[in-house]
């Protein structure tokens, strides 16, 4: 069955490892996740933003991830990602989700505390796991777009203190990593990632990370980072094989041929990324 990600990530703390959670946008981009994971005996998060709830269905993603848990065996959590809205987590919940990113970090601090406080009582009442975020990332990922000059990175002591006053399982950092691509070369703080360990002992979630160098998010793992969200590196692949695909095949219009391409592009990138977050095997 769809499970919370308590267990995964306790393993994931003891073994210095990550769980990879993937952006998934249908039953192909799902499919080519739960079996590469499968494949490599690793633990997997299916991560759903908003726009991915409203373009495929709380309701079909749930049903998706039943038949992957009763075909598979790999722990596989369904994760609602950067959520703004406690009565849609609330409504995903009940569907069956397990998982929950609680993303109040536009809001002043103590709003932001006191919503998550509130998602924390829900969702631990019904099994299910939280994640938010202090600080914020700059970039793009869905409909959320913050500028540069908005983003913030996360205080240390504050941390501290968030995790405490909320109850939170796992908490989202901002040290340097933005949604989509960059500009440059990502620069991650790394002393703040070491700061905020010696505060917080709870796992700790590593947005934005593609196209940062793996080496880098490599170290990120060693210091306590023990998620990791990819949903960019997964999208251009996929996209650029079927645009090749159209290209050579311009009068193609079978969705079983042209999306093949794009889903084994896909599936070499998932590999790459289970192998960097060192999960195969783990399941
Ligand atoms: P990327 O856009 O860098 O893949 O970030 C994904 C992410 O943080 C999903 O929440
Ligand atoms: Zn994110
Ligand atoms: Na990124």
């Amino acid at each position: 069955s769809i499970v919370n990600t308590r267990d995964m990530f306790q393993k994931a703390q003891i073994g210095s490892y990550a769980i990879p959670a993937f952006n998934i946008h249908n039953l192909e981009t799902f499919q080519v996740v739960v079996e590469t994971a499968s494949e490599l005996k690793s633990p997997v998060i299916l991560a759903s933003t908003p726009g991915t709830i409203s373009y495929s269905g709380g309701d079909y993603l749930v049903a998706i991830g039943n038949v992957a848990a009763a075909k598979y065996d790999v722990p596989i959590a369904l994760h609602l990602d950067h959520f703004e809205s406690i009565e849609e987590i609330k409504k995903y919940i009940d569907y069956g989700f397990k998982s929950a990113m609680i993303d109040a970090s536009h809001l002043p601090y103590e709003e932001n505390i006191k919503l998550v406080k509130q998602v924390v009582e829900y969702a631990h009442a019904h099994g299910v796991s939280v994640e938010a975020e202090l600080g914020r990332l700059g970039g793009v990922e869905d409909d959320l777009v913050v500028d540069e000059k908005d983003s913030k990175f996360t205080n240390p002591l504050q941390a501290k203190e968030f995790v405490e006053l909320t109850g939170i399982d796992s908490l989202a950092v901002a040290i340097g990593t933005a949604h989509g691509l960059y500009k440059g070369e990502p620069k991650i703080d790394f002393e703040r990632l070491e700061e905020i360990r010696s505060y917080v002992d709870i796992p700790l979630v590593l947005h934005g990370a593609s196209d940062v160098p793996e080496e880098m998010v490599r170290r990120t793992i060693q210091m306590g980072i023990c998620k990791v969200n990819i949903a960019t590196d997964l999208k251009m692949p996929f996209s650029d094989a079927v645009k090749e695909y159209f290209r050579q095949n311009p009068d193609a219009n079978d969705p079983r041929k042209y999306m093949t391409p794009g889903k084994e592009a896909m599936k070499k990138v998932v590999i790459d990324k289970i192998m960097m977050c060192g999960s195969n095997g783990k399941a």
